[in-house]
């Protein structure tokens, strides 16, 4: 190529990225007609077909869909978005190997409840997180096949039951699991507007120590995970101390089995998918009490949803002050959020440390809340980012 054409490419590049790309969306009919008349005028209506529209709209036209979709029809991801003409028609006739539930392609990612946030934030106390995982590091093990780690999992489901007892829209109960012993924990408060809606913040609440004879060993994974159950612990208990009324359901999640393979998510995750759940965002909370970097809060870039690491990242900047964020990568499935991420929900992973900074005693009998100096001080930054998130996606 010459020089003469080189700067002529260049701007027809650009002059093309700058176009509207057309995307191709497949809705239910109810809804495409009135979607048609509120969109740009390139939106074009190709062909209806099983009580669903394959259209044409305008790249830049997505988020007014969105908004749309959620204030005239009370529906998150009414709308599914394709890479190609043929991947929609696929769908329109029933031929597409995707599940066409309600998928959770819609959450409003503005950030404007500053008013139930901020007094939401301020009643996060890191002593009430140490006190848990101080707890939870007592049992000799949690283990998902002895019964220590069935043993555990009564203290967190009581101790939940404890922070909720006042009220009668919260409920808290065991997943059952048919391969082995321990069960997962889990809560829910309904929502009162849109229950249908879910929004899940988990973590795993086994632990394990060595690869043999894990049953017997002492394993008090504090750091990984009692400090995640402990930080879902103080947002229950701030949600439920505020009296907090959810438009939508709200689930937090102790899972059993994740240090073997994310056995416990893996089971709820797919069968919430089998259910045709409407989940609008997943928060999986591993390991938030060790400040081994810069970074304060560093957003797992891997089996993630990109659109709300973001989001939480700017929740960050928001209401948590003086917090750093960054993003590193696991580099594999490392947690449960991969579980949720697997099943085609959004989920995010907010983690304690760059990776390689990470705290070296997990899995050993040396995992207390002593290498974090007895106390949850990094913890409480999480428990205030999961406030947040609760609160800015229930609207
Ligand atoms: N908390 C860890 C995951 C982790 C470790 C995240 C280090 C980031 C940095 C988790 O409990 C774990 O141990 N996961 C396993 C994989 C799982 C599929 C058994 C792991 O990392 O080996
Ligand atoms: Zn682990």
């Amino acid at each position: 190529m010459t020089k003469k054409f080189f700067p002529i490419l260049i701007m027809a590049m650009l002059l093309g990225t700058a176009q509207a790309a057309p995307v191709w969306i497949t809705i239910d009919n109810d809804a495409a007609e009135h979607t048609k008349s509120h969109l740009g005028k390139s939106t074009q209506i190709f062909k209806s077909m099983n009580g669903i529209t394959m259209m044409k709209i305008d790249e830049q036209d997505v988020p007014s869909l969105s908004h749309e979709m959620h204030h005239d029809f009370k529906r998150c991801g009414g709308f599914v978005a394709h890479d190609s003409k043929e991947d929609a028609l696929a769908t329109l006739s029933g031929e597409s190997k995707r599940v066409f539930a309600k998928k959770n392609l819609f959450s409003d990612y503005s950030i404007n409840q500053q008013d139930l946030v901020r007094p939401a934030v301020a009643m996060v106390k890191s002593s009430n997180i140490s006190q848990t995982i101080t707890k939870l590091q007592e049992f000799h093990n949690r283990y998902y096949q002895s019964q220590y780690g069935v043993d555990s999992q009564k203290y967190v489901k009581s101790k939940w039951a404890s922070l909720i007892a006042a009220r009668n829209d919260a409920s808290v109960e065991f997943f059952q699991h048919s391969k082995w012993k321990q069960p997962s924990v889990v809560l829910t408060i309904k929502g009162s507007v849109s229950p249908d809606e879910v929004i899940i913040i988990g973590g795993h609440a086994d632990s394990i120590a060595g690869y043999f004879g894990g049953s017997r060993n002492r394993a008090p994974g504090a750091d990984d995970n009692a400090s995640g159950i402990s930080t879902i612990t103080e947002v229950i208990r701030v949600l439920a101390d505020s009296n907090y009324q959810p438009k939508k359901t709200l689930k937090f999640m102790g899972y059993a089995a994740e240090e073997v393979g994310l056995r416990g998510s893996k089971e709820i995750a797919q069968k919430m998918k089998s259910d045709g759940a409407n989940i609008l965002g997943v928060m999986q909370l591993d390991m938030t009490n060790y400040n081994g970097s810069d970074l304060d809060i560093v957003m797992m870039t891997d089996y993630t949803n990109s659109t709300q690491n973001e989001f939480i990242g700017n929740l960050i900047d928001e209401y948590v002050s003086g917090v750093s964020w960054g993003y590193d990568k696991c580099g594999y499935a490392c947690s449960d959020h991969a579980s949720w991420h697997n099943a085609g929900f959004p989920a995010s992973m907010p983690f304690e440390a760059k990776k390689r900074d990470m705290n070296g005693n997990i899995h050993t009998s040396r995992d207390t809340i002593s290498v974090s100096r007895n106390n949850a001080s990094h913890a409480a930054k999480f428990a205030k980012m999961a406030l947040s998130f609760v609160i800015e996606l229930d609207r």
